[in-house]
């Protein structure tokens, strides 16, 4: 007989403990490990209930070139900004946790993939957010097919995986996991340890069952919120949407795949039609202000597979405080510092007395260090209260010593840039392209120096 089991888990980052603490090990809170009452499925045969692991079946040693690569065709999801994300579509029977903040329109990405779908496989949306009637309404006013998709309001884990039994769908949909429970697991729903059994379960019967689920998990603005954080281990990718409900623009970025590259971005609008994918993106985040201010820059990004032009701004203010403030929205303060840090050692400015802002136009979160120099520059612009040319592109990553490093993909850039209308570009010299870009003067630097002159 299954034996029912007891484990101590941390509410705030669900580490497991074998014994009561008072502080967590794993992320150093107070008093949050409460002892959670695990459910017979818990032990350690529960992957039987389904007849075993998916692919228990070949439990025979083989090496890799003897095993079958037949591979499934994956599912176009009808978004083809979703499918680059995913890595070429959904894959047959994996697990994919969609995350993202209230209101960014996760629900209703997924009623619109799913309401397509429906007409060629079988499709099952469970929502326990939503009422039936609310989901209905919302797909009617989308003007999405309707006949096909099977919808079933439920929250009871058990219940859901007996219903997926009976209409064995392709594709399950579960918005969201944070409100789904399982009846031997003795907390709260919402709660660290549900949460984690409740997805480890639904994965689990996906997999063994061929059914492609789609998880959707919420994520507060400080990014705290029990769920995807302690998810990421059972499931085969992560994606995040993200975007404002105050700006139009939604970028979908994932952050763990097995089955494709992670530095893809899907970018889609939305509209009073539901979500609507922007094909070529390369220019909406441009504001294009008619007058030209200081600590404003266009810099050139490279977003899995295509250049992004996104704008930076930069203020830098002299600072009533004995500790100035650092203040970096979509880039990473870290890397501010530093590069305040080399423009100080190495360029001679010394901005340790001003305040320094710095945003990306749009929304945009920039991880690349490709950025730096264009973040150097809007600085320096801003602290010099010097007007850049309106039709000047930066990019290039900027080293402690002041020199200037060369990108990927500089000439696409240049390309890019160039298409858009700009006409000087100041760029590490290893990307100076061999062959000349019309109508676009090409600047190269190699040090800090050479870049601060070339303003
Ligand atoms: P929703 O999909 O419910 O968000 P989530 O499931 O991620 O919490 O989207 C909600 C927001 O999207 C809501 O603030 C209104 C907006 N919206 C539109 O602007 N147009 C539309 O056609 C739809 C359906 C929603
Ligand atoms: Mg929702």
């Amino acid at each position: 007989m299954a034996k029912k089991q007891t484990a101590f888990v941390c509410t705030e980052c669900g580490a497991d403990f074998p014994r009561w603490q008072g502080q967590c090990n794993a992320c150093g809170e107070w008093n949050t490990v409460s002892e959670v009452r695990l459910g017979s499925v818990s032990t350690p045969g529960r992957g039987a209930q389904f007849g075993g692991y998916a692919g228990s079946g070949d439990n025979e040693v083989k090496t890799l070139d003897q095993i079958d690569l037949a591979e499934l065709p994956r599912i176009a999801s009808g978004f083809s900004e979703l499918d680059r994300v995913l890595g070429g579509g959904i894959v047959p029977g994996s697990a994919i946790l969609i995350g993202g903040s209230p209101g960014a329109g996760k629900s209703t990405l997924l009623l619109q993939t799913l309401c397509t779908l429906a007409e060629t496989m079988g499709a099952l949306y469970v929502t326990g957010e939503e009422s039936l009637q609310q989901v209905a309404m919302r797909a009617h006013r989308l003007n999405l097919p309707t006949s096909k998709l099977k919808m079933l309001s439920e929250t009871s884990v058990e219940r859901i995986i007996d219903i997926a039994t009976k209409e064995r769908p392709k594709l399950m949909v579960i918005d969201s996991i944070q409100v789904m429970h399982m009846a031997d697991i003795q907390s709260a729903p919402g709660s660290v340890p549900q949460v984690r059994e409740s997805a480890a379960f639904l994965t689990r019967f996906a997999k063994q069952n061929n059914i492609a689920v789609i998880l959707v998990g919420h994520v507060t603005k400080d990014g705290s919120l029990a769920g995807p954080k302690v998810l990421e281990h059972c499931i085969d990718c992560s994606i995040l949407l993200d975007g404002d409900a105050d700006n139009r623009f939604r970028t979908l970025r994932s952050h763990k795949n097995r089955f494709g590259a992670v530095n893809e971005l899907g970018v889609f609008a939305m509209t009073e039609t539901g979500l609507k994918e922007v094909a070529n993106p390369s220019a909406i985040f441009l504001s294009r202000a008619t007058e030209q201010a200081a600590g404003t820059v266009v810099m050139v990004l490279w977003e899995g597979t295509r250049p992004l032009l996104v704008e930076l701004q930069a203020l830098v203010d002299h600072s009533p405080l004995a500790n100035p403030r650092r203040v970096a929205v979509g880039l990473d303060s870290n890397r501010m510092n530093l590069l305040l840090a080399v423009l100080h050692r190495h360029g001679g400015l010394m901005m340790s007395d001003q305040d320094v802002f710095a945003n990306v136009v749009g929304g945009v979160r920039v991880a690349e260090t490709g950025a730096d120099l264009a973040l150097l520059l809007a600085m320096v612009s801003s602290f010099r209260d010097q007007v850049l040319q309106s039709d000047l592109v930066a990019f290039g990553e900027v080293g402690l010593s002041g020199e200037i490093r060369p990108v990927s993909n500089g000439q696409e850039r240049l390309i890019e840039a160039a298409k858009h209308g700009f006409k000087r570009a100041i760029v590490p010299k290893a990307n100076v392209p061999k062959k000349a870009i019309s109508g676009m003067e090409i600047i190269p630097v190699t040090n800090l120096n050479q870049a601060l002159e070339a303003l």
